[in-house]
């Protein structure tokens, strides 16, 4: 049975004194809920101030990059160790903003992945097509190859140490989601492959869905069989919007 994870990617949003007044709102609100695992990703800013608002809850603390190397001259780059030392729980690696805006590719993010395992911290592997790839029909061979590349030196035996989230580029911060069919669709194309991946350990694998989630259709995303949670934008940055997805709530 898969732990249903929710996580919340704050993207570039809140300062300091925004994520710890969020804490302080949104802890009453899930305290008595174990729905799902509940992640927050803040900006790196952030990590510090809201690891300590968090201290004694069961919420996770979650960073939205890293650099797969331990230390050296890498001017500006966060390392796997340095997000142990904040409390880091899950990291994000190969969120569509990073490969489309920042060129991020394949083996970059396979190695983003390994470092964390490394060093016990949980990779959320983002994939996702773009429309035009939808449209071309070319899906499976845009996540499976996605897929493929980013979970390339992933050791068998971590299964239940990774995350995918599938979010379609079309359905983040558009307001457009994928109904709950298309996203079981490629799902459980996701989980075909991880089979083919990793054997039997692939069941232990949680793999979120993620654009445009929201209170009022996380209910029916969850009822498909191979959606264990979601990844959260827009609606993650509002303490009561988020609790009520955090709590799988139907509204
Ligand atoms: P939205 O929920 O705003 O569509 O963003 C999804 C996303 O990119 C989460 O990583």
């Amino acid at each position: 049975m898969r732990q249903p994870i929710i996580a919340a990617n704050w993207k570039m949003h809140k300062l300091n004194s925004e994520a710890v007044a969020f804490a302080e709102s949104f802890l009453p609100l899930v305290q008595d809920s174990d729905a799902a695992e509940i992640v927050l990703a803040p900006p790196f800013t952030a990590l510090s101030s809201l690891g300590s608002a968090l201290a004694g809850s069961s919420v996770q603390l979650a960073a939205q990059n890293v650099y797969p190397e331990e230390s050296g001259a890498f001017t500006a780059e966060i390392s796997p160790p340095m997000l142990v030392d904040l409390g880091c729980r899950y990291t994000l690696v190969g969120h569509s903003e990073r490969r489309a805006l920042f060129g991020e590719q394949d083996d970059f993010i396979a190695r983003k992945a390994l470092a964390l395992l490394e060093v016990g911290i949980r990779p959320i592997v983002c994939v996702g097509e773009t429309l035009e790839e939808r449209e071309a029909g070319r899906i499976e061979d845009v996540v499976g190859g996605q897929l493929q590349g980013s979970l390339a030196s992933i050791p068998a035996g971590t299964t239940s140490e990774i995350v995918i989230a599938y979010e379609p580029v079309w359905a983040i911060g558009t307001g457009k989601t994928a109904t709950p069919e298309m996203a079981q669709e490629v799902h459980g194309f996701i989980r075909k492959e991880l089979s083919t991946r990793f054997g039997e350990g692939s069941e232990e694998i949680r793999i979120q869905y993620g654009g445009s989630v929201k209170p009022e259709n996380i209910a029916d995303l969850m009822d498909q069989p191979d959606i264990d949670g979601a990844l959260v934008g827009g609606a993650s940055l509002d303490p009561v919007s988020f609790a009520k997805v955090a709590r799988l709530q139907r509204s």
